[in-house]
């Protein structure tokens, strides 16, 4: 990762190879005389990408977070788009139909989907703007890879647009059921929207199936296993690749002096305990925040865990908290915790240490290092990639994963100690049981573990998505 302030190009940049996503890949840093820049995103999709978009002279085209207007620059050998969002629209479009719509149906509804009609206008109007934008930068025949839930019209608008491209969309987070689905007012748009690409990327094979089910019924269009043939007589491909980590670059940092050494003190500042519990997340209400906390605090009150020696960490970094369930959902855990510290905590020993923030890299990898038990447990989740981030840092094979079976990552991670969140007895169970096998046990499985992450990384993600979308032969 480097920082520099960012090179303004003199015209509308063109580029061969276009990645279209909500977010542009750079954060805006402060310099020490005052002035702002960017800083490239530390992302696996976009360390993923840059090789790529470097070869290419790739560009990427995405909301910069702020409101006002920025012409494109490039950093880093990235050409960077910024699209502008009006209040209202961030409003509407991010904080309505995306998160407040989109997010909670598609993750099994687990809080209350709203449907608001201003919401899907909004949704649409800012999908156009992204499929003009990049009408307006991809070459002749470019490839052009879409992200995620929130540009779901953009393949079949930029196709309107530009018949000549080679069109990918790929969903990071899960395809829902049928039942769920047909709830949308605007599921025929959705997945029109969709069809527009070449190749529709899930992170499950079970999200292509539900794709490629709801197109048959919906669309009354001709399917055969993961091929939709489209009204204008098109193959749409839909097909599984789940998504991964930079392992490599997580496990040598990991293994780096300094790393070491953090993790060292950050035992050392909780007490030197036998067991360190870990969570990590963004404060989001599809992460089972709730049902860990409650069974942890539960063990705790109980007395099967001793807060001498056994500690919880959970980092919780600050997200779309603009958006109600989210608020409540800082409320909540903020008054748990409180409970639990406040019940079963004595001086200089709290049983859970929480953070609402978020940490660069270096520090995740630590506390990583640090910790013995990482405990994922979404209710649903696309994948969950700090449960393979964890592995990537456990170059001593020692220390466990217990993770939700609702997690992707649960298809793949099939020697981590899977568990139901649900049920918090289960989950109790389960917490104490990885915590009491044996070093030996552990080993077995985090070698397993590992060795699955490492041979399934990002760039082989990204590789296998862009080789099935140009037809190249891997
Ligand atoms: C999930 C989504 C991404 C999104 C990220 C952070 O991983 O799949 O599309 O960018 O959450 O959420 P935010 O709303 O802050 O972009």
């Amino acid at each position: 990762m480097s920082s520099d302030k960012g090179k303004k190009t003199s015209s509308t940049p063109t580029a061969s190879f276009v990645v279209v996503a909500n977010r542009l890949a750079v954060d805006r840093i402060e310099n020490a005389d005052g002035s702002t820049g960017w800083r490239t995103s530390p992302g696996g999709l976009v360390t993923a990408l840059e090789p790529v978009m470097r070869a290419n002279d790739g560009a990427w085209i995405g909301w910069h977070g702020a409101p006002e207007k920025l012409e494109p620059f490039s950093t880093n050998g990235m050409q960077l788009i910024p699209v502008e969002l009006s209040e209202t629209e961030v409003a509407q479009y991010y904080e309505g139909l995306s998160n407040g719509t989109l997010w909670p149906l598609y993750h099994d509804a687990v809080e209350n989907p709203e449907f608001h009609r201003e919401w899907w206008d909004a949704y649409v109007a800012v999908n156009e703007r992204f499929a003009d934008r990049t009408a307006a930068v991809a070459e002749d025949g470019a490839v052009v890879w879409v992200q995620d839930y929130q540009l779901q019209l953009v393949p079949a608008m930029l196709r309107r647009r530009r018949p000549d491209l080679r069109i990918g969309f790929f969903l990071h987070i899960p395809f829902p059921p049928l039942e769920l689905f047909q709830q949308l007012p605007w599921r025929n748009q959705i997945l029109e929207g969709m069809l527009g690409a070449d190749l529709v990327g899930f992170q499950l094979p079970g999200g292509a199936q539900n794709f490629v089910r709801l197109v048959r019924q919906r669309l009354h269009l001709q399917t055969h296993r993961d091929r939709v043939r489209t009204a204008d007589g098109r193959t749409v491909l839909a097909r599984a690749y789940p998504i991964s980590i930079d392992t490599s670059g997580f496990n040598e940092l990991a293994a780096s002096p300094s790393v070491e050494q953090r993790a060292k003190q950050i035992r050392h500042d909780l007490g030197d305990p036998r067991t360190i519990f870990l969570g990590v997340d963004r404060l989001d209400y599809t992460k089972g925040l709730r049902q860990r906390i409650r069974a942890f605090g539960e063990l705790v009150r109980d007395g099967r865990l001793d807060p001498d020696e056994a500690v919880l960490v959970q980092v919780a970094a600050p997200s779309r908290d603009r958006v109600d369930q989210y608020r409540q959902l800082r409320d909540d855990i903020d008054m748990l915790v409180g409970r639990i510290n406040g019940e079963t905590g004595r001086i200089g020993r709290p049983p859970i240490t929480y953070l609402h923030a978020s940490y660069p890299r270096e520090e995740m990898a630590a506390l990583y290092r640090a910790a013995d038990i990482m405990v994922v447990t979404p209710l649903r989740d696309g994948m969950n990639l700090v449960a393979k981030e964890f592995i990537a840092c456990r170059q001593d094979d020692n220390g466990a994963l217990v993770l939700s079976e609702f997690a992707g990552a649960a298809k793949e991670l099939r020697q981590a100690y899977l568990v139901n969140p649900y049920d918090i007895n289960g989950l109790k169970e389960r917490l104490v049981e990885a915590m009491n096998d044996s070093p030996r046990v552990h080993a077995r499985r985090m070698r397993y573990l590992r060795k699955q992450v490492f041979e399934n990384d990002i760039d082989r993600w990204a590789s296998l998505f862009l080789d099935d979308l140009t037809g190249r032969e891997s």
